[in-house]
């Protein structure tokens, strides 16, 4: 049976060259990097390339980039840096309904500790309006934190403009760009952004290395408290394979991206068009335009997402559906029901994120299985009655 993985947006394979640059740190390299001695000085050595090529990558200083385990730790870095900062609670964090969890409950924990946070609502197409976030800031407004890209419907924000609001306002400005690296230009320089999170698996690297970028100047309490790595703002030992993964990963994106955007891209809306002229009753989830070149997340009216999930797993075919299946009963993507979807229609939502690896044989062999899947399902719905409209 052949293997399409349309979940690049969940994790993405392990790039052949990432994969050889990392086999001597199996090997030889196996020195830790804050020792003095020969072995400690090489891998020290690759450490510190890594971090250069991540510089060059973004063009940020490489004293920027604080080395973490994942976007996750950098994003509650980010947050939990600049608060405890700030000291115990009464200070304002701005944020929006659609960032990932690692934003959304390290808030939650920050409230519970005292801070406030605003949640700004998104539009209909799923987009964050700068004017929302200008409304919500306030004089004890100490950071705002909004997404790059959104993971399940791919939408971009306008973090320029927002970033630019809030620096205007005095707060710092932290992105989330864990899903944008990779996929839309992100010039440090010129960003007004002052924190960033990235994370390695996301873009072909190894699972358990991420990033956080602090701009020079600003200060963060570390959140793990250890030995002096990273210039004292996150103890622990390196990973180092991770590192050097990110490293070479990086490497190539700076090589390879404009190419590889442009492949998947196309890709893409051949898998788009396709699913929308051969199947009636799609409704598109996220902004036609303003959206990552890999993603395309659809609701499938009078189906339900899992099972449509499960049946296309069968197939072959690894997509994702924002919805969880909690207690027995189907609930809903918040992402999508944060939009304003209607709430069954967002039960009957995939999202397909394409990415290195991918071929048209891919995505000619899912339009078929995924024609066949909803024919079934939904000839088994007593709610369905066929339609030939489409509806976009
Ligand atoms: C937008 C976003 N932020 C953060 C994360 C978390 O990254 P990690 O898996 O490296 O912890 C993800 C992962 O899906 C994500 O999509």
């Amino acid at each position: 049976m052949r293997k399409v993985y349309f979940d690049h947006n969940a994790t993405t394979p392990v790039h052949p060259e990432v994969a050889e640059a990392v086999r001597p740190y199996l090997f030889d390299l196996f020195g830790n990097p804050s020792s003095i001695h020969w072995a400690g000085r090489d891998v020290r050595k690759s450490v510190e390339d890594a971090r250069e090529e991540i510089a060059v990558f973004y063009g940020c200083r490489p004293l920027e980039i604080i080395f973490t385990s994942s976007g996750t730790e950098g994003d509650n870095l980010a947050l939990k840096g600049v608060a405890y900062l700030e000291g115990n609670g009464g200070k304002h964090i701005v944020t929006c309904r659609v960032e990932h969890p690692a934003i959304m409950n390290t808030c939650r924990f920050l409230e519970s500790r005292g801070f406030r946070v605003t949640y700004v609502p998104v539009n209909r197409q799923g987009i964050v309006e700068p004017d929302a976030v200008r409304r919500a800031i306030g004089p004890d407004t100490m950071l705002v934190s909004i997404m790059a890209a959104n993971n399940e419907t791919g939408c971009l924000m306008p973090i320029e403009e927002i970033g630019a609001i809030a620096r205007e306002a005095g707060a710092l400005m932290h992105t989330d760009a864990v899903q944008a690296t990779g996929k839309i230009p992100l010039p440090w320089e010129t960003l007004p952004v002052d924190l960033l999170t990235f994370s390695g698996h996301k873009i072909n690297g190894i699972k358990g290395a991420g990033g956080l970028i602090v701009r020079k100047g600003v200060e963060i309490s570390p959140v793990l408290h250890g030995g002096h790595q990273e210039r004292g703002r996150r103890g622990g030992t390196e990973n180092v394979i991770g590192i050097v993964a990110m490293g070479k990963a990086f490497s190539l994106l700076r090589r390879n991206m404009d190419a590889e955007v442009a492949e998947v891209r196309r890709l893409r809306d051949a898998l788009e068009r396709a699913l929308f002229d051969r199947i009636p009753d799609l409704v598109l989830n996220g902004h036609p335009t303003l959206r990552m070149p890999n993603t395309v997340n659809i609701s499938f009216r009078y189906v339900e997402g899992e099972a449509l999930l499960l049946n296309l797993d069968m197939l072959g075919i690894a997509c994702s559906s924002g919805s969880a299946c909690t207690s027995g009963s189907l609930e809903a993507s918040p992402i999508l029901l944060a939009m304003g979807a209607d709430p069954t229609d967002s039960q009957g939502a995939l999202r397909f994120s394409l990415g290195y690896g991918n071929s048209d044989e891919d995505v000619s062999y899912a339009v078929d299985a995924i024609e066949r899947v909803v024919n079934k399902l939904r000839a088994m719905s007593p709610l369905y009655k066929p339609r030939e409209a489409k509806i976009r």
